[in-house]
């Protein structure tokens, strides 16, 4: 898979299966904020793909805006105490806020960023990734739509890194162990 298959395990969500999920999503989203503007807040930048295929798979008009957080330190599952690197350029008062997520891992850089944007006054504050991984079940965390609950495994691909790289798989896969203990 382009030039990358050597790197990989396994696929775990094929291309396919990606978009027919996300079809299913987009309906319910299309269904629950019928009558009602919509802002799709997508975090850089895994979250690129899914904002990208997400807003297509829409019928709903929408917005979308961007921002982009970094936890501080080195720590991977510190304090949950996050910077933002980049904010949104739109005042979301009174807006119906869909953050669009490529992975939610430990839950800490969600949390805190649904809190940051409850504080501007937003008319609602709701949740989409496209994967979920089994520790974010621990936290307080209200996710509206996911779209697939994987094992805790090295994932890599549709947006999401190891080191920057495999962020351009069109499929969700497994990154084979030498890559990351090299
Ligand atoms: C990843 C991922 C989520 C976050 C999830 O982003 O895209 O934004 O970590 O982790 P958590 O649930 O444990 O907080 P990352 O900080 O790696 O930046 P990136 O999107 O640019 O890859
Ligand atoms: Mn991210
Ligand atoms: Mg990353």
């Amino acid at each position: 898979a382009k030039d990358m298959g050597a790197d990989l395990e396994k696929i775990l969500v094929t291309e396919d299966q990606i978009s027919a999920r996300l079809a299913e999503v987009a309906a319910e989203i299309d269904a629950d904020y019928a009558g009602r503007d919509l802002l799709l807040v997508g975090v850089l930048k895994g979250a690129v793909m899914v904002m990208a295929d997400l807003a297509r798979a829409l019928h709903h008009p929408c917005s979308m805006d961007w921002m982009a957080v970094s936890s501080y330190g080195a720590g991977t599952t510190s304090s949950g105490v996050v910077r933002i690197l980049k904010d949104l350029e739109t005042d979301i008062k009174d807006c119906n806020v869909l953050i669009v997520e490529d992975v939610i891992d430990s839950g800490l850089t969600l949390s805190w960023l649904v809190g940051n944007l409850r504080s501007r006054g937003p008319a609602s504050v709701e949740i989409c990734t496209m994967v979920r991984k089994p520790l974010a079940l621990d936290v307080d965390l209200n996710v509206r739509y996911v779209g697939f609950d994987l094992p805790n495994e090295f994932i890599v691909g549709y947006g999401l890194d190891y080191a920057e790289k495999y962020r351009n798989l069109p499929f969700i896969g497994t990154l084979a162990e030498h890559v990351y203990q090299r």
